[in-house]
């Protein structure tokens, strides 16, 4: 299918055959979402300023060469957004922005863009349950070995990073270890990492401009480089993307509560139907009420400590 040519459009290096690797394989494209306003320094400050608690975390984790430690939570008090974006700036610490949309319509009207855009680009592509989270992070930090859930793009807007992105297939990333992360019996960075995974990583180095779009629960890595990186996540389901959720949520039971070992992964076929009621009945039923996810803040963004974080007694906290 020829594109129209469009001066508004989001992708600007789309080719015909795009369509066909879309979701498959990695897809790394420029985009034109880098110059908006919505990521000046200005508009990231009303952000953090008007995030609630459950609309943000601040994360820390130790420098170390490699896939870095387990990350902590923490929290901001008693500091502007401004003063927060100096503090990122020069200290060891990433903000994570949830809820965007919520604080202006101008980011959801962006979300629904270049989602609406790939629809248009690739036939019989129709996603919802979109989402997008802000990422502002300083020089060189580095965000652990992981897997998510739903459909996944990282969009790099300011700075530059390099993201590993591997199969999502074992060893990378094992059946149970995916079905515990789909049941939320693992936090997403639980995941077993060996350094040698990075041979068979496919890495691209993002600047501004650039995004990556990987084949669903693709386990990543995420270095900076050395300056202030600002990028978003976008989210999305599709109905091929949920037939994987449900199979793959449906294994994790039946080898969890039933004990089954050997728990194929087809989207077709009779065991998928039964699968598919199997996952409906326990998603919807009191065996598995809407957990909350709790956090253990212990530390505060502080502009006087090294590397902008000042331990605190621990506290928790849940969303
Ligand atoms: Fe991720």
């Amino acid at each position: 299918m020829n594109m129209p040519m469009r001066t508004d459009q989001i992708i600007t290096d789309w080719q015909p055959h795009f369509p066909s690797l879309f979701g498959k394989h990695t897809l790394a494209l420029s985009h034109s979402l880098a110059a908006s306003p919505l990521f000046t320094d200005d508009a990231l400050a009303r952000l953090i300023d008007a995030a609630p608690r459950d609309g943000y975390h601040v994360n820390y984790s130790q420098k170390t060469p490699g896939n870095p430690p387990k990350r902590r939570e923490g929290e901001i008090k008693d500091l502007s957004g401004a003063e927060v974006l100096e503090i990122v700036r020069t200290g060891n610490i990433w903000i994570n922005l949830t809820q965007p949309a919520k604080i202006d319509a101008g980011y959801g009207d962006m979300l629904n863009a270049l989602y609406d855009e790939f629809e248009e680009r690739v036939p019989g592509f129709k996603s919802y349950k979109r989402n997008m989270t802000l990422l502002i992070s300083s020089p060189n930090v580095s965000v652990k070995y992981h897997a998510d859930v739903p459909g996944q793009c990282l969009w790099q807007v300011r700075g530059t990073k390099k993201v590993y992105i591997y199969p999502n297939t074992p060893p990378f990333l094992s059946q149970p270890a995916l079905e515990n992360l789909i049941l939320g019996q693992a936090r997403e960075t639980d995941m077993p990492f060996e350094p040698w995974f990075d041979d068979y990583a496919e890495v691209h180095m993002l600047e501004a401009g650039k995004m990556a779009h990987w084949p669903l629960n693709g386990p990543h890595r995420v270095v900076n480089e050395n300056m202030l990186n600002v990028s978003f996540t976008t989210e999305h389901w599709s109905d091929e993307l949920r037939r994987h959720y449900a199979v793959n949520y449906a294994n994790g039971i039946l080898r969890s509560k039933a004990g089954f070992k050997k728990l194929n992964q087809n989207v077709s076929g009779l065991s998928y139907y039964a699968k598919l009621a199997l996952a409906g009945a326990v998603k919807f039923s009191p065996l598995n009420p809407h957990k909350k996810k709790v956090y253990t803040v212990d530390f505060q963004v502080d502009p006087n400590a090294p590397e902008g974080i000042r331990d605190i007694q621990g506290h928790t906290y849940s969303k």
